[in-house]
């Protein structure tokens, strides 16, 4: 599994935790988000991890802004992208129970490090269900 991550300024700080995780799991990892800025633009670094999962250089992204939220509305505007605003372990298990979402959104001025890191690793090791019912669903989100 490769995971694509993102960020804007506020998230910086949340991704160094995050790759600290996925390197002592051994989870390979592509950075697209930004360095200690004083401030940048969310939807680049939505734009970028959604771009390497559709063209399938990713598996699942991760992206952090202030809130998760102009991250996800930014990902969610992209074909075959899933992108799952998550502040707690039930909520993320179950976004990829149901809905097969391929990319989390955290909001680094909502949670802290523990909490996030721990939501992560819901994130990454909970899987689609494979259940029709679920299928039929998804399949709907990409009718116009
Ligand atoms: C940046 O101040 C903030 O607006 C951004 O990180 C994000 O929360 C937007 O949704």
């Amino acid at each position: 599994m490769v995971v694509a991550i993102g960020n804007d300024h506020t998230g910086y700080e949340l991704k160094l935790e995050i790759i600290k995780y996925l390197e002592k799991n051994n989870i390979e990892y592509k950075d697209f988000g930004c360095g200690k800025l004083k401030t940048s633009d969310y939807p680049i670094y939505a734009k970028a991890v959604g771009r390497a999962i559709q063209k399938k250089e990713c598996d699942l992204g991760i992206l952090i802004c202030g809130t998760g939220i102009g991250v996800s509305i930014a990902a969610n505007k992209m074909k075959g992208i899933r992108a799952a605003l998550c502040h707690d372990c039930f909520s993320a298990e179950a976004t990829r129970e149901h809905n097969n979402a391929n990319v989390l959104a955290l909001g680094a001025r909502v949670v802290g490090p523990g909490l996030a890191v721990k939501i992560v690793d819901t994130f990454l090791n909970s899987r689609f269900s494979e259940e029709e019912r679920h299928k039929r669903r998804i399949q709907m989100l990409e009718e116009e």
